[in-house]
């Protein structure tokens, strides 16, 4: 296949890109390729790598309303109301729930997700279900799976085993809560017996950590310590840091460079972390999302997650990355064209560094999992939440929509919108 007259993120416009056996194999303008090769005409429109959620939750997605709403929003009556869920799921309704989400997220260019999946249940009923559907979405969708566990690692008696065994399972990655253990001790010991569980079985790890609005909350400093001290460079993946918001400035001019010298990864989830966060605060209410630019200055890898889509914790979602990315960017206060492009990466090329996907992005090599956006420039994709116009896995096409046209029946004006500056 070639796509031809593709803008790129990084603003070269009039490229085309060849795509053999499912990989990139040549970028540039101009290009030929044997007779017969298919041709794509993206007419100037965006070409952009998939997206990647690097923080979803997918047992609990689409349970909206079971068995009841979140009254208060918090993060605590969201935990409490899984809590109450929970024994009443059955895997065949966390399977289709799980596929039904997929096939949003295929629809929207969202082609791999790092989805945590709760441990704290005897049976391990998610677990058995998520690594069903991982297996089934395979050939268009990565699903890589983080063993969570919800109810306290410490506080949840057989949390630890069960984590053993999910892993033993199949599950990719090692998670955390440490900020809900009952101490911060006790959280900072859970810290340890996870990384060192990583460490020995050479996976990765990825924990809640911080989600909340207390600035004496520091397990991000405790998890980078064991990433630095049992080699875990670039291997680990701090998740909300919402704690960050509220800390004391000095003392955050010293944690953020020891993230950095342990390569700890960074995912905010900016609509969940301004619906969740400050909710018992009065006036003035805190955002309640980690430092972004200030990571992202000091040279931490950044990514945005959406976290959840309907369920206990959130009412709304539809597995579209550019929202994830646009609220990122007015919590974050990110507008200018340089801090935009960096929340669009944050939802693509971050996020895939993040779970190891080291064939993702647009470059020579990379598998040509691919979105053509209804937009020309990563800018204007953000801003207008863009039409996914063709999606493709591995250069077959999986998604895709008509051009989304507004007619208009004004006297003297167009007969349809143009979305663009006309100057
Ligand atoms: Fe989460």
């Amino acid at each position: 296949m070639l796509i031809r007259h593709a803008t790129l993120p990084d603003g070269r416009s009039d490229i085309d890109v060849l795509v053999r056996d499912g990989r990139i194999s040549a970028i540039d303008r101009g290009l030929t390729a044997p007779d017969g090769t298919p041709e794509i005409d993206a007419a100037g429109q965006l070409l952009a790598p998939s997206f990647v959620d690097a923080h979803f939750h997918m047992d609990s997605t689409l349970s909206y309303g079971l068995p009841r709403v979140n009254a208060s929003g918090t993060l605590l009556e969201g935990i409490a109301l899984w809590g109450e869920l929970k024994p009443h799921l059955t895997q065949e309704a966390l399977v289709e729930r799980a596929l039904q989400y997929c096939d949003w997220a295929v629809a929207k260019g969202l082609l791999a997700i790092r989805t945590h999946v709760d441990v704290c249940d005897d049976r391990l009923l998610a677990v058995e279900a998520l690594l069903q559907v991982k297996r089934q979405v395979a050939p268009y969708l990565d699903l890589q799976l983080v063993a969570f566990p919800q109810d306290g690692l410490l506080r949840s008696p057989t949390a630890l085993t069960n984590l053993k065994r999910a892993l033993d399972k199949g599950v990719d990655v090692v998670g955390g809560i440490p900020h809900f253990e009952r101490t911060m001790a006790d959280g900072a010991e859970s810290v340890r017996i996870l990384c060192e569980l990583a460490a020995e079985r050479g996976l990765r790890v990825d924990m809640h950590c911080d989600e909340s609005d207390d600035p004496m909350s520091r397990h991000i400093e405790t998890l980078a310590f064991h990433a630095q001290r049992l080699g875990l460079h670039g291997r680990v993946t701090g998740s909300h840091l919402t704690s960050m918001h509220s800390m004391d400035n000095y003392y955050v001019s010293k944690l953020i460079p020891l993230m950095t010298e342990a390569q700890v990864h960074v995912v905010a989830n900016p609509l969940i972390n301004i619906t969740l966060q400050g909710r018992h605060d009065t006036y003035p209410k805190r955002r309640g999302m980690t430092r972004v630019p200030e990571l992202m200055a000091a040279g931490v890898n950044v990514a945005f997650g959406h976290d959840c889509v309907m369920d206990p914790w959130y009412p709304l979602g539809s597995g579209d990355m550019l929202e994830v990315a646009q609220m990122g960017l007015h919590v974050a206060q990110m507008t200018s064209p340089a801090q935009i492009a960096a929340c669009f990466d944050a939802v693509t090329v971050n996020g895939a560094q993040a779970l190891g996907l080291d064939r993702h992005g647009i470059a020579v090599g990379c598998d040509a999992d691919l979105v053509l956006l209804q937009a020309r420039s990563v800018v204007e994709a953000v801003r207008l939440r863009a039409n996914r116009l063709r999606v493709w896995r591995r250069g077959r096409q999986v998604a895709g929509s008509v051009p989304a046209v507004s007619q208009l029946s004004l006297p003297g004006r167009p007969a349809s919108v143009d979305w663009t500056l006309s100057r």
